[in-house]
């Protein structure tokens, strides 16, 4: 733990970024089961909003794990630590003036309530997006064969199956992708930070 710090503000303001970038900084929070679609929607998002000529970066959970995340693993301590450290991360970015796209399973609530007060403290937005498939319908998809290695397991503490995943309860955006297409979940997100004038 570090002592004999002390934090030295600029003289940069959030309302002279949000003018000089056009946008305001926001992170976009998808939380979800394995397989239920965040990394997909994240990556089409990031490709629509950037197509709109807004300042995007995409954090996501596989990616982190191979560098800043890298000495983590998947026990409860471990998700903590990797969960705090993106909330971090992400909160520079929308201060940054960055909409700021997570995608990762993030499955504490608690978790997640630390992340936004984070974002709270420092008057940027957070928004949560509860990207919702039920576990017959991921464990089916199994898009890296996980599910089944966990299955067998072969995997430990793998969420949804051995390790838990603590849904929402009021998140600002609920996606459920079994019933919705990836650009209509585009679609919501985008129509969402526009409404709260984020992209404007
Ligand atoms: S967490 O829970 O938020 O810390 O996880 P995250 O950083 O998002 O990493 C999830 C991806 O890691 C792979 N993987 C596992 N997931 C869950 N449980 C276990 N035990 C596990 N082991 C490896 C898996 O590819 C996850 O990617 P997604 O995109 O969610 O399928």
């Amino acid at each position: 733990m570090a002592t004999n710090i002390t934090l030295h503000p600029g003289s940069v303001t959030n309302l002279e970024r949000t003018q000089l970038l056009g946008q305001t900084g926001v992170t976009v929070w998808l939380t979800g089961l394995s397989g239920s679609g965040k990394s997909t929607i994240a990556c089409a998002l990031e490709q629509h909003l950037l197509n709109l000529h807004k300042f995007t970066y995409r954090l996501d959970g596989d990616n982190v794990r191979f560098g800043l995340n890298k000495d983590l693993g998947f026990d409860e301590k471990s998700r903590n630590e990797n969960i705090r450290r993106i909330g971090e991360v992400s909160k520079l970015f929308a201060d940054a003036g960055c909409v700021s796209i997570t995608a990762f399973i993030s499955p504490y609530l608690a978790d997640r309530a630390i992340a936004r007060e984070l974002h709270q403290k420092a008057s940027l937005p957070f928004v949560e997006v509860y990207v919702d498939a039920p576990l017959e319908v991921v464990e089916k998809r199994d898009p890296k064969g996980l599910y089944k290695k966990a299955r067998a397991g072969e995997i430990e503490e793998f969420t949804g199956i051995s390790a838990p995943y603590e849904a929402p309860e009021a998140p600002e955006i609920h996606i459920k992708t079994h019933e919705t297409e990836v650009l209509d979940a585009v679609r919501i997100i985008a129509d969402y930070l526009a409404s709260k004038g984020y992209l404007s």
